[in-house]
């Protein structure tokens, strides 16, 4: 009989949902493997023990098991070690690095140094480590942003670890070319990589050794989380200072779609919402839309509620919305906030809501619950982001019966259809970074809301579609048999 061989990947990331989560890596760290399990490979994470997180997998009930040997690295010409632990998340089996020093914080530092930086390189090399254990060898190393580039940059140029150069296949995927790990060169020394690294064509970047440069080019493939950001991130106003790297490697560059955990977002069953409903019967979201406005304080006078779910940061589109806050309401609707970010954004969503009560409120902070109740009981989702990887937003709001109105860049370009573009649209779409652009799709979106029976519709075209993980899982597996040389 012919032997079947299963890959197995180490995926090595900062972030874990629910174990531990900033942005959208979190959640797909915390759904890709499982989706890749479910294909026959054995993928497995390797991720920090952040505060919380061993009390979190305790409280589930998850096995949790401290290993006798720890994790060693040098770093800074000194070694640094961490406890290893193994457990179990949702059938996925983990590797947590437990070291206060250097997981004791929030999970990214507000300023990047050399030392600020350690916890990642740390995980990085430690992965080198950890995919060697006696029971599993890792025949894949899959990072997931640049904190997890240091491990290919270690197999290529690392003093030690280069020496395992043939042992591994190695895959970056960037969630956000935004985030690159630019640093100064002397961390090169301080970790033990090689010096001649440091040129044009390795990690030097503009005099600093950038970290996600380094990934891209010592990686054997390169993924980005949809297939239009993998397209934009090779043009000069989308590179962010890479797409000269990005377009050299091209040939190993690939864009797949993120997928979304069906069983953590199921408005049929999320017991989080005041009532459940599915596509054939949404009175549910009725009851959700009641609960949401009596939560807000807001009587109901017929105005459609948009939200929005998301970081308050510039790649959002924060400097497109706020100027446009009154002309948005003036369409005949009402905004929601929910979202944490950059300070003076945050204010000044604050100052609006309080101009007008009735017609906006913004909650600063994040509450899953919050979340769910908005993404349930609103009708609306904008989302009109300056870029966008993926995206998951949008495809949440689907699953949940609520229109999606987005800006078409990235992953929103390639998940959302226009109603007016196609008979089985189901969103609203607008291209150019303009307040103008905004409102007029803004606008349609509020007009149609008045045509029930058209606006029912176009949100069961929306919860009938599959943005499920099954389709890229595929993906990806595709692209670990070939690295593997077996297919
Ligand atoms: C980042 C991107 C977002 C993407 C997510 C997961 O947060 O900004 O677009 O969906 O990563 O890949």
């Amino acid at each position: 009989m012919e032997e079947t061989v299963t890959p197995q990947v180490l995926h090595v990331a900062t972030e874990m949902a629910p174990l531990s989560k900033v942005g959208g890596l979190g959640d797909v760290v915390g759904s890709l493997p499982k989706a890749l399990r479910a294909l026959g490979v054995d993928a497995r994470v390797l991720t920090p023990a952040w505060p919380g997180v061993l009390d979190r997998l305790r409280d589930n009930g998850a096995p949790l098991l401290r290993s006798r040997e720890r994790i060693h690295v040098a770093l800074r010409w000194q070694v640094f070690s961490a406890r290893l632990w193994r457990s179990e998340w949702d059938g996925t089996p983990l590797f947590l690095l437990d070291n206060e020093e250097l997981f004791g914080d929030a999970i990214y530092p507000d300023t990047l140094t050399p030392d600020s930086a350690l916890p990642f390189a740390f995980l990085s090399f430690a992965a080198l480590e950890v995919a060697r254990r006696p029971g599993w060898d890792a025949t894949i190393l899959h990072g997931h942003d640049w904190p997890a580039a240091l491990v290919s940059v270690g197999l290529q140029w690392h003093r030690h670890y280069r020496s395992h150069r043939n042992a591994f296949e190695t895959v970056l995927t960037i969630h956000n070319l935004a985030h690159q790990g630019i640093l100064s060169p002397l961390v090169l020394d301080e970790w033990g990589l090689d010096r001649r690294s440091f040129s044009m064509e390795g990690l030097e970047y503009y005099g600093q050794l950038n970290a996600l440069k380094g990934g891209i080019i010592t990686a054997d493939a390169v993924t980005t989380v949809s297939p239009s950001y993998s397209w934009e991130i090779q043009k000069p106003d989308g590179g962010m200072g890479l797409d000269g790297v990005l377009t050299a490697e091209r040939q190993k560059l690939s864009g797949i779609l993120n997928g979304l955990d069906l069983d953590v977002w199921n408005p049929a069953r999320d017991e989080s919402l005041p009532a459940n409903f599915d596509t054939s019967d949404l009175r549910g979201k009725t009851k959700c839309r009641q609960a949401l406005l009596k939560l807000l304080g807001w009587e109901d006078d017929g105005r459609p509620i948009a939200c929005f779910i998301g970081r308050i940061v510039e790649q959002k589109g924060i400097d497109l919305l706020l100027p446009s806050l009154e002309s948005l309401v003036a369409t005949g609707a009402r905004l929601v906030f929910l979202g944490s970010g950059f300070a003076p954004f945050e204010k000044a969503l604050r100052e609006r809501a309080a101009r007008f009560p009735h017609d906006l409120a913004a909650h600063i902070g994040f509450s899953e619950d919050l979340a769910r109740l908005l993404y349930g009981g609103s009708d609306i989702l904008l989302m009109p982001s300056l870029f966008e990887p993926c995206g998951l937003s949008q495809l949440i709001a689907l699953r949940y019966g609520t229109v999606p109105v987005v800006r078409a860049t990235g992953g929103l370009a390639d998940t959302i259809i226009d109603v007016d573009g196609a008979p089985d649209g189901y969103g609203f779409l607008f291209s150019d970074y303009d307040p103008e652009e905004l409102i007029t799709a803004f606008r349609r979106a509020v007009t149609l809301y008045k045509d029930r029976k058209r606006w029912t519709a176009i949100q069961r075209q929306g919860m009938a579609k599959d943005f499920s993980w099954k389709a890229s899982a595929q993906i990806y597996l595709r692209l670990y048999k070939k690295l593997l040389g077996l297919d």
